[in-house]
């Protein structure tokens, strides 16, 4: 089936040069993965490569998850045929590396699960990570909510595009029916993500913003089961 990131693969490849923003995220996430020569990694959301590529240069093997077949051609003619990549054209939550992972790194692709299924992936990545692996996920880090007392965010996002005139009001009204028919953004705060990854049994628990609506979280799977 054809998805969303097929028909808009050029238009997010333009917009990762266009910001300082990227190169930051890109920086922290390589920070905390701590990628090594030995290392085998995943990229879920891989795209074409953004985070796929520094990863694969850095480490011995990697894993690239996505489902849109135009995201992973773009990476396909990138990497040229290097047999440490391995393409998996699938869901998120489908992903099954075989083997276990040092490493499990994401970048604006996982505010595309709802909430439940922001907790599940968090325990399945949990569960495929090796004892000491890392999972670093990076991305749009604003409540997109309507709860009260946390509707803040959503909306002076609403308040900054209805500024825009009649090219901001289309894309709300995009987004209004992308989010009510359920293939929108369900993009939750550094708090909430934090609080996915240590109940899913990580340690070392971090977040760090970037930008004004973005950020990186990380955590470890301890060497050790707990008590
Ligand atoms: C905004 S792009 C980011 C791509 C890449 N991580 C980057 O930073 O350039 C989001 C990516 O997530 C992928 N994606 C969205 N939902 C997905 C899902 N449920 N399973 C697998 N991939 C998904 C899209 O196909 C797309 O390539």
């Amino acid at each position: 089936m054809r998805t969303h990131w097929d028909r808009h693969a050029g238009t997010w490849d333009a917009h990762l040069p266009s910001s300082d923003l990227f190169a930051e995220l890109l920086d922290e996430v390589l920070l905390r993965a701590e990628p090594n020569p030995e290392a085998v990694a995943a990229d879920l959301g891989a795209g074409s490569g953004f985070l796929t590529i520094p990863l694969l240069e850095r480490s011995g093997r990697v894993h690239a998850v996505d489902n849109s077949d135009q995201m992973l051609a773009r990476l396909a003619a990138r990497v040229d045929g290097d047999p440490r990549l391995q393409v998996n054209r699938c869901s998120f939550l489908d992903f099954e590396p075989g083997e276990p992972l040092d490493i499990v790194v994401s970048n604006y692709a996982l505010h595309h699960l709802r909430g439940r299924d922001k907790d599940l992936l968090c325990s399945r990545t949990f569960a495929q990570l090796g004892p000491g692996g890392r999972f670093v996920v990076s991305d749009i880090m604003v409540p997109l909510t309507l709860r009260p007392g946390q509707s803040g965010a959503l909306r002076s996002k609403v308040w900054r595009m209805t500024k825009k005139g009649l090219p901001g009001l289309w894309r709300i009204t995009k987004n209004a029916v992308r989010w009510i028919r359920g293939t929108g953004e369900y993009p939750v705060g550094p708090d909430a993500w934090t609080a996915l990854l240590k109940s899913a049994g990580f340690t070392g628990v971090g977040h760090t913003a970037i930008g004004r609506e973005t950020g990186v979280v990380w955590g470890t799977k301890p060497t050790q089961p707990a008590a």
